[in-house]
């Protein structure tokens, strides 16, 4: 269990009520860190059947989220890791990947699929580079993003 150092300028809440989430907000959000094939009532469902979720607000308005998908007990993965561009560099990334993980004490896999480019983020915490994982491609641009190139 790591510890958590939090801003007092900030509200930190862990599976918060998630009917109360303003999700065209979270779309703004996902928009402006350029993951723009989100929409606001698919992103709600899956933020309703993932097993851990996190909120980051500043003055009411979310900043920072990410959730877990799960089975409770054996299999998590980390998912949708994101700070407004507006308040990154601050250690709320670190703290919302640091919250969820905590939360996964025990468990057989804990894995997340890294955004191009925030490998130094994810070592920066301690996060490995798992050998053995495999992934069946969405279309080309996971190919070319998240695959090794084959001889
Ligand atoms: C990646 C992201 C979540 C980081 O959030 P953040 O609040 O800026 O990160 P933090 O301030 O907590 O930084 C934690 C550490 O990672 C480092 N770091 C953060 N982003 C980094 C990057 N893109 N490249 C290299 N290092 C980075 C920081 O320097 C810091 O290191 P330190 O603890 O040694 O000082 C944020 O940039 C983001 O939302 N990016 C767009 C979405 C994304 O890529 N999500 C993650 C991939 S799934």
């Amino acid at each position: 269990m790591h510890i958590l150092q939090e801003n007092p300028a900030y509200v930190y809440k862990l599976n918060p009520d998630l009917a109360k989430i303003d999700w065209d907000h979270i779309i703004s959000l996902f928009y402006k860190i350029e993951w723009k094939h989100r929409k606001a009532h698919e992103i709600e469902a899956a933020f309703k059947l993932s097993t851990t979720t996190i909120f980051i607000y500043k003055e009411g308005q979310v900043i920072a989220f990410g959730r877990v998908v799960g089975d409770g007990r054996y299999y998590a993965m980390l998912a949708d890791i994101v700070v407004d561009p507006d308040y990154q560099g601050q250690g709320l990334g670190k703290y919302v990947v640091t919250a969820l993980n905590n939360q996964l004490i025990d468990y057989h896999f804990v894995n997340l699929s890294a955004a191009p480019g925030a490998d130094p983020f994810y070592k920066s915490m301690g996060w490995k580079k798992q050998t053995t994982a495999f992934i069946w491609p969405q279309g080309p641009k996971q190919l070319r993003q998240h695959c090794e190139v084959e001889e």
